[in-house]
Order: C-alpha cells, then sequence, then structure tokens
C-alpha cells in the first residue's frame, strides 16, 4: 500500500474506534475509586510555563533536561507540554489557595502527557496518565493510602502478579549528606562507570543508581544503601509505612535503587510493575511519592503532599493481550429506516424519544436504499426494524417489521416508544 503522506508522529498514535472501551475502562474504574475515596477531579492546562517543570520536576532530570516539549510563543513567553501533572496540581493549589480549604486536599486526573523520549516498548511521546495526589498531610497513613489505591486500580482491572518497588529516599535533613557519601563511592570507581553516570556524579549521584548499564550495574551493587542514612523523621516515617503495609498484607521488594527520576520526591518512593515478560519489558504500570517540599519550591505556603500516576496505555497495552475481551457497549434492539425527507425529519425526533426512553437505535441517515438498510440491520442482528416511509410520514404512522417472522404491522407514530417497551420486554 501507498505510504499516506500524513501519519502520526513518532511516538504518538491514534485511539481507534475499537480501542476505546479499553481506555473508557481504565477512565471508569479510575474515576470509580477516584470518587470511593473522597478524591475530587482536577483539569489543568495541557501547556504551563517551562519554568514550573524546571523548578518541579527539577532541571537536571532527564524528563527536563532531554524530555520536555518546550518553545517560545510569539509573545516571546518559554512554554511546555507538561510532562506529567503533579507540578502543575501544586501550582493549581497555590494559585487557587487551597490550602484555605479543610486539609488534606485530595485530587485526580485523566489527561495527556507529552515527553521527548525513544519510542519503544510502553514508551510514547504523548500518552495518557492518571493520578491521585493529596496536599496538605504529612502522616504516613496517606502514603499507604495511595499505595492501596494504585493496586485498588490495577486488581479492578484484573491484574494479578504486581509487585511493589518501595524506598525512601530521604529528606533536605539526611539526603544531602547521603549523597556526599554516595559520591564519594562512586568517584573512586569513575572509570569503569558509564558517560552519563561519569556526568551525574557531578549532576545527582543518586541518579547512578537507576542506571540500566551493565557495567555502573556492577559497581552499585555494593553501593551505600539510603536506608542507613535516614534522619530520625524519615526513619520514623518510613517505618510506619511499611508496618501498614505488613498490616495490609500487601507485599512489597524493598528496593535500594529505586531513586525515581523526579527532583521533588522526598522519602516514600515506590512503583508498581506487573511480574510478566510484557509487563517487565514496558516498565511500571504506576509510579509515585511523597513531595513534601514542592509546594513550597513552587513558590507556596509549606503543603507536604504524596502522590502516584499510572500509564494508560502501558495498562491498555496489556487488557488488550489478554484472553477474553473487554464488555462490548450493549448492541442496539431496533433499527430504525426511513424514506424521503418528511420522514427523515420524524426520525430524528423519534430518536430522541427512544433516547429518552433509554432504547438503544441503530439508524441509517442516509441516503440508502430501503433495501440495503434492512440489509444493514439483518447484518447488525436487529430483530425488530421500523419503517417510515413518505405514506407514513404523512399519517403519522409507522411500518413494524419483524425481521425473525417476516410479518409487518402499522403502528400509531405517537405509540411506537410504547409499544416497542411491551416487544423488548422493557419497563
Ligand atoms: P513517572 O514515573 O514519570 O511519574 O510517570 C508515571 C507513569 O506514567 C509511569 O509509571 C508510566 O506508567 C507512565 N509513563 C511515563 N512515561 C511514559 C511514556 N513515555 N509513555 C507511556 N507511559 C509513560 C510521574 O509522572 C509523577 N508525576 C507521578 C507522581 C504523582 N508522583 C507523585 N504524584
Amino acid at each position: 500500500m501507498k505510504r499516506p503522506k500524513f501519519q502520526t508522529l513518532t511516538g504518538t498514535h491514534d485511539v481507534l474506534p475499537e480501542d476505546q472501551p479499553y481506555f473508557q475502562k481504565v477512565f471508569k474504574t479510575v474515576e470509580d475509586i477516584a470518587d470511593y475515596y473522597g478524591f475530587q477531579k482536577i483539569d489543568t492546562p495541557i501547556i504551563e510555563e517551562a519554568d514550573l517543570f524546571l523548578k518541579g520536576v527539577g532541571l537536571d532530570t532527564d524528563i527536563v533536561e532531554k524530555q520536555t516539549y518546550s518553545f517560545r510563543t510569539k509573545g516571546g513567553d518559554l512554554v511546555a507540554l507538561r510532562p506529567e501533572l503533579t507540578s502543575p496540581i501544586a501550582r493549581s493549589y497555590i494559585e487557587h489557595g487551597m490550602h484555605n480549604l479543610p486539609q488534606p486536599v485530595k485530587l485526580w486526573y485523566f489527561g495527556p502527557c507529552f515527553r521527548y523520549e525513544r519510542p519503544q516498548t510502553g514508551r510514547y511521546r504523548q500518552f495518557n496518565q492518571f493520578g491521585f495526589e493529596v496536599l496538605g498531610e504529612k502522616n504516613p497513613v496517606i502514603d499507604n493510602q495511595i499505595i492501596q489505591m494504585s493496586l485498588d486500580v490495577l486488581k479492578e482491572l484484573r491484574f494479578k502478579n504486581l509487585s511493589i518497588e518501595l524506598n525512601s529516599i530521604g529528606d533536605s535533613e539526611c539526603r544531602p549528606y547521603f549523597k556526599k557519601i554516595l559520591a564519594g563511592y562512586f568517584r573512586s570507581r569513575k572509570n569503569a562507570m558509564c558517560p552519563d553516570c561519569k556526568r551525574r556524579l557531578k549532576e545527582n549521584p543518586l541518579r547512578i543508581l537507576d542506571c540500566k548499564e551493565e557495567k555502573c550495574q556492577r559497581i552499585k551493587v555494593n553501593a551505600p544503601q539510603i536506608i542507613d542514612h535516614l534522619c530520625e523523621g524519615c526513619h520514623s516515617h518510613f517505618k510506619q509505612v511499611l508496618e501498614s503495609l505488613d498490616e495490609l498484607e500487601m507485599p512489597y521488594n524493598l528496593n535500594p535503587y529505586l531513586v525515581r527520576g523526579l527532583d521533588y520526591y522526598t522519602k516514600t518512593v515506590f512503583e508498581i510493575i506487573e511480574n510478566t515478560e510484557e509487563g517487565k519489558l514496558q516498565g511500571a504500570l504506576m509510579a509515585g511519592g511523597r513531595y513534601d517540599n514542592l509546594v513550597k519550591i513552587l513558590g507556596g505556603k509549606d503543603a507536604p503532599g504524596c502522590g502516584v500516576a499510572g500509564g494508560v496505555e502501558r495498562i491498555v497495552n496489556l487488557i488488550k493481550g489478554r484472553p477474553g475481551k473487554i464488555a462490548k457497549p450493549p448492541e442496539a434492539k431496533i433499527f430504525l429506516a426511513q424514506l424521503g425527507l418528511l420522514a427523515k425529519r420524524k426520525c430524528l425526533k423519534l430518536f430522541e424519544e427512544f433516547r429518552k426512553a433509554n432504547i438503544r437505535v441503530a439508524e441509517s441517515f442516509s441516503k440508502d436504499s430501503l433495501k440495503t438498510q434492512l440489509r444493514n440491520a439483518d447484518k447488525m442482528g436487529i430483530r425488530y426494524v421500523l419503517i417510515l416511509g413518505q405514506k407514513e410520514a404523512l399519517e403519522d404512522a409507522i411500518v413494524l417489521k419483524d425481521m425473525e417472522t417476516g410479518t409487518q404491522t402499522i403502528l400509531k407514530l405517537k405509540n411506537v416508544v410504547k409499544e416497542i417497551k411491551k416487544k423488548i420486554g422493557k419497563r
């Protein structure tokens, strides 16, 4: 086939009609769980001041340094397509004085994000994220609630082999000290490290811990672990999170290499992956953690935060690969066929009446002949066809054809919804 002149950009994709039920299923699951836990929906713009992400996510992070789509507007402002939603939500919390509301403020979202990444399995340049954010509460029980909600979403979507990778990365009290210890360890092994990690050594030695290069992996095995260097506050916070996880019987893996690619995290960080070949290939389904300094960094009053985001496409890819398809939307019970202009107009009105009565109707408002319309109804497996011809339209009547028996009856237009309800056994 000839290559079309225009195609989707690399790393972007259409969500075609056949994929919509999967996206809707994820949306509905997230919405129900958010609602149950008392979270309110928030939508923020796709475009923000680029500085929001420089300050929020962090200047030296891959996301900001390499992956953010940013550009100058005609007015000269430097703006960015959002690579994530936690910073925009913290911005919104400050902008709308949400610290004056009863705390904590619990918000959820669902929408597109943009990252200029090398496309691969489960990695796109435009993808959808959903997430939950809790602002204004420092109690570790929130960390547990966020993890529990994440598992609820995935279990509701019938994921089974889930594993929670967990770590604490300390806070502004203990992390700078740990970074020095870590830098000392890596500095003496610098020559054996990859070029990226040599750079990370100067900028943020913590990031060396999640390097996937074989030679760096070998070095990090014996690296000091932050867990052993947490300050009193971070230590007791993490202990409480772990104790609650034990109580809830949620299995987790303590992963000393989990540092996450965003600068705003403090204390708890976690990722949830599916333990199957494909799941591992795609990376984390959901990931998050605590960000107690973000609101302050962005110019607001001190307000702690904790949250998580999930990758919709990654989840959909896995659901789609399963045997047994997702439930189809309800099928139409009636087919509405029409001939002529007046009939068409009356059918539009009738269609609306059926909608109000909650009866699904398939129709053909096109120019098709009656024969084609009947063939379409037959293909859809619809038993009852209502035919409104020119004559019937003038007489305010309509023909009901039973495709199974072949019988035809004439009904009064004003009674048709009632009659059909009787036929299909709907009250
Ligand atoms: P993140 O780990 O960068 O965290 O992204 C969260 C999730 O979004 C990932 O686990 C993955 O499922 C999905 N994701 C990320 N990048 C891509 C991509 N290029 N293509 C497809 N899916 C992707 C955050 O964004 C934080 N804001 C999470 C958070 C919320 N932390 C606290 N609150």
